[in-house]
């Protein structure tokens, strides 16, 4: 997609992010789309709401409460799943290939926001998550 294209995308939902373009911004372009839908208040996403999901203690599984269950306290850090396999860091600084493909991303928030929470994310929690994975 050219430059050009993903700018007059963004102009479109009146957001402010950087104009990259790649299928990481792809995938939240798509996440911002479906958030101004269900809410035409939506002004964009939130690094700091991202940080709060990714460590907050929910109810929903005694086993894993949390995203950083699996993912690890720090996202810069390695992760474990329950049965022992190593998850490379969550951060994209460090694995760079993080986010940038759309199945999959949507496969495993499917399958952990269900885990963790006990019900999908929604748009904004998925923008909110990938941009403060992005941060930092
Ligand atoms: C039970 C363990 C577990 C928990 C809890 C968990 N995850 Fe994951 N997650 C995984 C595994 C395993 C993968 C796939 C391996 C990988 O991507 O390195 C993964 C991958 C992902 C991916 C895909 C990353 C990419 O590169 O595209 C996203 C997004 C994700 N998790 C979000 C979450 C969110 C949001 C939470 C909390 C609501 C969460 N995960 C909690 C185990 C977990």
């Amino acid at each position: 997609m050219k430059t050009g294209t993903v700018l007059a995308a963004l102009c479109v939902v009146g957001l402010t992010m950087p104009a990259m373009a790649g299928p990481r911004e792809d995938i939240l372009q798509g996440y911002a789309s479906a958030a101004k839908s269900a809410d035409a208040g939506f002004t964009g996403f939130d690094a700091a709401r991202g940080k709060t999901l990714y460590g907050q203690q929910n109810t929903a599984s005694a086993e894993s409460p949390s995203c950083a269950s699996c993912h690890s306290a720090s996202p810069l850090e390695p992760g474990k799943t329950r049965a022992g396999k190593i998850i490379d860091p969550m951060a994209v600084s460090a694995t760079p290939d993080r986010y940038t493909d759309a199945a999959k991303v949507e496969k495993w928030f499917g399958r952990n926001c269900n885990t963790v929470l006990g019900r999908d994310c929604t748009a904004v929690e998925k923008g909110d998550f990938i941009t403060y994975l992005s941060s930092l």
